[in-house]
């Protein structure tokens, strides 16, 4: 049977005599990916066009009907009113054709200088760059949350745990400030790597640079970068930008699924520390009794998508040859997938945080268990004179001792305590009292209550400067 002909590809085909065969066609496809850089691609088309104005090398009158068109397509693809064609592979094509139809021979000079290498680096950066400060906004959303939570819960013990072990009483308000800290260094690193992505490569054209006189210090302030590549070689082929994003997308990740670990424990029957919101569980469809902290178990298993995109990032760009390849292409599928990861999580875990309620009295019991002031009851022997060591050594005595009898330490009588050290007096109490131990952890970084309002003051006057 005769092949159909294939339709060869207007923007590039003159050198063709057939067109792609149909499964290469779809293969090639970004169309679906990459269709959500329309904004920055058309605002990257705008600012070029300008550019290439100055450089006259359009005229004004052409200059208007490629802008007039640019934004009528945008209008278009913002009211569902634009047909994506596969066949033109990506969002670069897709918009240039549309543009010809509309702006006619105008339109045809829109990629002078230019090609889609550097065209895609640029669109990427632009747009990576905007994604970014959605997250840092949720990010700070987050940490508002916690800072209303850990406000309210300055004074509310807890045992803290090593091991998943019960190891010394803090306050519930410091292991929520602990969880801003972990998102604190994530916005900084954020932060960073938005600095090394605000680089601008247009103007790098296909691998060499190019012959126009584009003034591309101009051309990288109209699209708000801060500078502008500075080898076109490396700028067509770099995705060092992508690749941190992902892995600091993955740092973030973790710290938003250990968050999730420690609220499913929490809200589970045997912990019972806190009571989460109707709104972020759901029931099960055998056991009526159910609820079940499925948002945080979704957020903790998702965050796995975001090593994964990060191994797919690494894996894709380790053995690539200076400059272009088409494997590049498959960058972005990866990177979105981070984001929407990401910013949904932010959002979710910002609503769990909000309706996240305390059960105060199984925390403060529990404190009372794991013969959790030992290491007071050391400390006090140090302060009374005897090195840590011997401290230690006396205090484990007194620990198996107090298990034998099933009682904790503190429900020993003094007279008792005195058999493994003559030091010890009445003023011991303080020493063993969870909610009196906590008090003295008074250093910068320490659970004390007094502390850790303090800690507060100073997170909310960080987020506030954050946010001006
Ligand atoms: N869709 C391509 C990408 O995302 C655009 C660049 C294509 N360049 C090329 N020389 N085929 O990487």
């Amino acid at each position: 049977m005769a092949k159909k002909e294939k339709e060869i590809n207007p923007l590039w085909g003159g050198r063709f005599e057939s067109g792609t065969d149909d499964l290469a066609q779809s293969f090639s496809a970004s169309i679906d990916i990459d269709k959500r850089l329309f904004e920055v691609d058309i605002q990257g088309s705008i600012a070029y066009a300008e550019i290439l104005n100055v450089a006259n090398l359009i005229n004004s009158s052409e200059l208007k009907k490629i802008k007039k068109g640019l934004n009528k397509i945008l209008d278009e693809i913002k009211h569902d009113k634009f047909n994506w064609d596969p066949s033109l592979e990506d969002v670069h094509m897709n918009i240039e054709a549309r543009l010809v139809k509309i702006a006619g021979t105008a339109a045809k000079k829109i990629h002078t200088g230019r090609s889609r290498n550097d065209q895609v680096a640029t669109d990427l950066r632009l747009f990576l760059k905007n994604q970014i400060d959605e997250i840092l906004n949720l990010t700070i959303l987050l940490q508002k949350s916690l800072l209303k939570k850990a406000d309210e819960n300055t004074d509310t013990i807890m045992p803290g745990l090593t091991h998943l072990q019960i190891a010394q009483p803090v306050t519930f308000g410091h292991h929520l400030m602990a969880w801003f800290e972990m998102l604190s260094r994530d916005y900084s690193r954020l932060e960073d790597v938005k600095k090394r992505m605000d680089v601008m490569p247009l103007g790098s054209a296909a691998i060499s640079g190019t012959r126009f006189n584009i003034d591309r210090k101009f051309l990288a302030k109209k699209l708000g970068f801060e500078k502008i590549s500075r080898n076109s070689m490396d700028a067509v082929s770099d995705r060092d930008f992508v690749l941190e994003l992902a892995s600091s997308l993955s740092i973030l990740g973790i710290h938003l699924s250990r968050i999730c670990e420690e609220i499913i424990i929490w809200s589970s029957s045997q912990f019972s520390y806190i009571h989460l919101s109707d709104e972020v569980c759901t029931g099960s469809s055998i056991m009526p009794q159910k609820k079940n902290p499925d948002m945080a178990e979704l957020i903790r298993g998702g965050a796995s998508k975001t090593i994964a995109n990060l191994m797919g990032l690494l894996s894709l760009m380790k053995n690539l040859p200076l400059t272009y390849n088409r494997d590049l292409q498959d960058d972005k599928e990866y990177i979105f997938s981070s984001l929407d990861f990401t910013k949904d999580s932010l959002e979710l875990l910002s609503l769990i945080i909000e309706g996240m309620e305390p059960n105060i009295e199984k925390m403060k019991s529990d404190c009372f268990t794991g013969q959790i002031t030992a290491t007071d009851l050391a400390d006090y022997l140090v302060e009374k004179g005897i090195a840590f060591r011997k401290a230690h050594e006396i205090v484990g005595k007194i620990v198996a001792h107090a298990e034998k009898k099933k009682v904790q330490i503190f429900e020993l009588e003094i007279s008792e305590l005195r058999k493994f050290s003559k030091i010890i007096n009445e003023d011991i109490t303080n020493y063993l009292n969870p909610q009196k131990t906590i008090l003295s952890r008074q250093q910068v970084g320490g659970t004390a209550p007094s502390q850790v309002k303090k800690e507060i003051k100073i997170a909310k006057k960080e987020l506030i400067r954050k946010q001006s």
